[in-house]
C-alpha cells in the first residue's frame, strides 16, 4: 500500500470516528489498522477550474502558505495564459497583488491537467456545475457533467492516496457520486478521500471574503480515514483562519448548507424587494423600511438593500436545485416555498422595465435608453444571469434603442448575453445589432437619450457631471436608480430638471399618461417560467 495522509499519522493525533448514525462503529482493529506513525502534510495541491472560484480561493492558499504548492488548471487555453498574464482573466479588487506575490513561487497556472493531479496530495474540483438545459430537471437541476468528468480524470491518472474536494456548489449527495466513481475504478495502489468544502466567497469581495472568512465549512466521511483528511484541509486553513471557524460537519450537511446558505440571502432580498412594491404605492420608503427592521439584531442589517434583483452565477441556479431536490424527494410545500424567492426575482425585474415604459408614456419604441451598468453588482465585470440582461431584453422587446455603458464588461461579453437565444426568441443576433450600442463612457451613452436607467451600483454612477448629462438628454429628462445609489443626489438631480424614478419610493411627482403597469408578453419572458420544462 502507498503512503497515507491518515496512515502515517500518531495514534494519539487522530480524532475520534464521529458515531454512524444507524451504522455499526468499525471494528477496533479495522480503525487501528489505521492509526499508526506520523502525519503527512499535504504538500502539494491541484485545482481544476481556474474560474471565480477557483483562480482567487488558490492564489490566497498560495499567498497564505507558502510551504504549499499550488496549481491550478483549466480546459481553457486562454484562461490560462491570461492568468499567466498582467490581464487576468477576471476583475477582482485586490486579486491582481495576491497573484503577482507568488505566482511562479508557490502558484502555478497549467493546462497539463493529468500532471497536477498525479502530484498532488490534494485536488479541488471547482468546475463549474450550470443549470441543465435540457433532460429531466432541464432549468432546475445542476449539471454535474463536468464534475462527472473530474473525477473520472482523477481516477484514470492517479496514483497513491489522495484527498479530492467538491470546492463547486453541488447537488446534496453528489460526493456520493464522486466516492461511487473512484469506487468502481479503484486500482490497487489507490484510495481516495472526498471531502465537500464549499466556497462563500461572493464577487467583487472575494480576496477579503478569502482571508477573513466568517467561516470555512469542511464535510467529510464519518470514518476515521474521513477524518483524517478533514484534518489535513483543516491544517491548510488553520495558516490563517482562527480555529473556531473551521467548522467540520458530515458531507451532507456541508453540501446542504451552500445551497441553504445561498437560498437564504436570495430570500432576503426577495423578501425587501416584495416589500419595495408596497413602498411605491404606499408612500413608505424602503431605505428607510429596511434600517427601521435591520436595527433589530435578530433580523440584521446586511443583504436588504432592495434592487432591480438579484443576479451572478449562485443565487437563481442553486435556489432552482433546492426546489429541484424538494421535488425529487417528494416535499412539493417545500419546493414551492422556495420557488416563490424566484419568482419575487423576476417579478422584480419586470415590474422596473414596466415602469419605465410607463413613465415613458407607455412606449420606448425608438427611443434612445441609456442603460449604465451591466455587471450582476459592483466591482466584479461577471454578467451571469445579470438583471441587467433581463431589462435590456424586456426593453429591446418593446423596440427601445439601448446604449450601454459599463466600467468592466467588454464589449463582446455584452452583445453576447444579449444575443443568446430565449424560448421568447430565436436568435437575437440581428436585433441585438439593430439595437444595441456599447457606450465608451457614460456621456455619450447618455446623449440625446430619453432615459438613463441604472442596473449596477458602480461607485463612479454616483460621481457622475449630471447637469452635463441633463443639457444633452432629451426633455423629459428621466433617471431610473434601480440601485438606490442616487438617494444623496435626489433634490439636486431635480432642481437640474431630471424626472427621478428609484425602487421602493416615489421622488418625483408622476407626469400626465403615466401609469400603465403592462408590458407585452412578460409571462413569455419570465426567466424561471421560461426554463420550466
Ligand atoms: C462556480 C463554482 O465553482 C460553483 O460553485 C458555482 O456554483 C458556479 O460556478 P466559477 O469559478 O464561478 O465556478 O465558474 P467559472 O468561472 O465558469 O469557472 C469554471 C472553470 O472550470 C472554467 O474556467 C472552465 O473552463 C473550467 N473547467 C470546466 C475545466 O477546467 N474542466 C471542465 O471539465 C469543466
Ligand atoms: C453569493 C453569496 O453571497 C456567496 O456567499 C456565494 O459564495 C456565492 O453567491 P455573489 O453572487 O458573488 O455571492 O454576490 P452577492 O454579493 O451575494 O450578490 C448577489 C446578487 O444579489 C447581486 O446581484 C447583488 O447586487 C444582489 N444583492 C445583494 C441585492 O440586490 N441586495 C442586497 O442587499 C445584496
Amino acid at each position: 500500500m502507498p503512503p497515507c495522509w491518515c496512515e502515517s499519522r500518531k495514534k494519539s493525533e487522530l480524532p475520534r470516528a464521529a458515531p454512524h448514525p444507524g451504522k455499526r462503529r468499525p471494528s477496533l482493529q479495522r480503525r487501528l489498522r489505521h492509526l499508526s506513525g506520523r502525519m503527512v502534510q499535504v504538500k502539494r495541491i491541484c485545482c481544476i477550474g481556474a474560474g471565480y472560484v477557483g483562480g482567487p480561493t488558490c492564489s490566497v492558499i498560495a499567498q497564505m502558505c507558502p510551504g504549499l504548492m499550488v496549481t491550478v488548471v483549466d480546459v481553457n487555453e486562454d484562461r490560462i495564459r491570461a492568468w499567466n498574464s498582467d490581464s487576468l482573466p477576471i476583475f477582482e479588487p485586490g486579486l491582481q497583488e495576491v497573484v503577482e506575490s507568488c505566482r511562479g513561487v508557490n502558484l502555478f497556472f497549467s493546462t497539463d491537467i493529468d500532471s497536477a493531479i498525479q502530484d498532488a496530495d490534494l485536488v479541488f474540483i471547482s468546475v463549474n456545475t450550470p443549470t441543465k438545459t435540457f433532460g429531466i430537471g432541464k432549468g432546475r437541476a445542476a449539471d454535474l457533467k463536468y464534475i462527472e468528468a473530474c473525477a473520472r480524470r482523477i481516477a484514470d491518472v492517479s496514483t497513491g492516496c489522495k484527498i479530492v474536494v467538491e470546492k463547486s456548489t453541488v447537488p446534496v449527495r453528489a460526493a456520493e457520486s464522486i466516492r461511487r466513481i473512484f469506487n468502481a475504478n479503484t486500482k490497487s495502489t489507490l484510495s481516495f478521500q472526498v471531502l465537500s468544502n464549499p466556497e462563500f466567497l461572493a464577487e467583487g469581495t472575494a480576496i477579503s471574503d478569502l482571508k477573513n472568512p466568517d467561516r470555512v465549512l469542511i464535510g467529510g466521511d464519518e470514518s476515521p480515514e474521513g477524518q483524517c483528511a478533514i484534518e489535513a484541509l483543516r491544517d491548510i486553513y488553520e495558516h490563517w483562519v482562527p480555529k473556531d471557524k473551521i467548522i467540520t460537519t458530515n458531507t451532507w450537511s456541508s453540501e446542504l448548507s451552500k445551497l441553504a446558505a445561498n437560498a437564504f440571502l436570495a430570500q432576503r432580498i426577495s423578501s425587501i424587494n416584495s416589500i419595495s412594491a408596497l413602498c411605491e404605492v404606499t408612500g413608505a420608503d424602503v431605505e428607510e423600511v429596511a434600517h427601521a427592521i435591520g436595527t433589530d439584531q435578530r433580523i440584521g442589517s446586511r443583504f436588504l438593500k432592495a434592487s432591480v434583483g438579484f443576479g451572478g452565477s449562485c443565487f437563481q441556479k442553486d435556489v432552482l436545485n433546492l426546489v429541484y431536490l424538494c421535488e425529487a424527494l417528494n416535499l412539493p410545500e417545500v419546493a414551492r416555498y422556495w420557488q416563490q424567492v424566484i419568482e419575487i426575482n423576476d417579478y422584480q425585474r419586470q415590474r422596473f422595465s414596466s415602469r419605465i415604459i410607463g413613465c415613458l408614456f407607455n412606449t420606448v419604441t425608438d427611443k434612445k435608453i441609456a442603460l449604465l451598468g451591466f455587471a450582476f453588482k459592483k466591482n466584479t465585470g461577471d454578467t451571469r444571469e445579470s438583471s441587467s440582461i433581463y431589462i435590456s431584453r424586456y426593453l429591446m422587446d418593446e423596440g427601445a434603442r439601448l446604449h450601454i455603458y459599463d466600467p468592466k464588461v467588454k464589449k463582446g461579453q455584452i452583445i453576447q448575453d444579449l444575443s443568446q437565444p430565449t424560448l421568447s426568441h430565436g436568435d437575437d443576433t440581428q436585433r441585438v445589432s439593430q439595437l444595441v450600442t456599447i457606450a465608451t463612457d457614460p456621456y455619450s451613452a447618455c446623449e440625446n437619450a430619453h432615459a438613463i436607467v441604472i442596473c449596477t451600483e458602480w461607485d463612479m454612477f454616483k460621481e457622475l457631471d449630471y447637469e452635463r448629462i441633463y443639457k444633452a438628454m432629451l426633455k423629459p429628462a428621466f433617471i431610473f436608480d434601480g440601485r438606490r445609489i442616487l438617494d444623496s443626489l435626489h433634490d439636486q438631480l431635480q432642481h437640474i430638471g431630471f424626472q427621478v424614478e428609484t425602487i421602493g419610493k416615489r421622488v418625483s411627482q408622476r407626469i400626465p399618461f403615466t401609469g400603465s403597469n403592462e408590458i407585452s408578453k412578460p409571462e413569455q419572458l419570465l426567466p424561471s417560467k421560461k426554463l420550466k420544462q
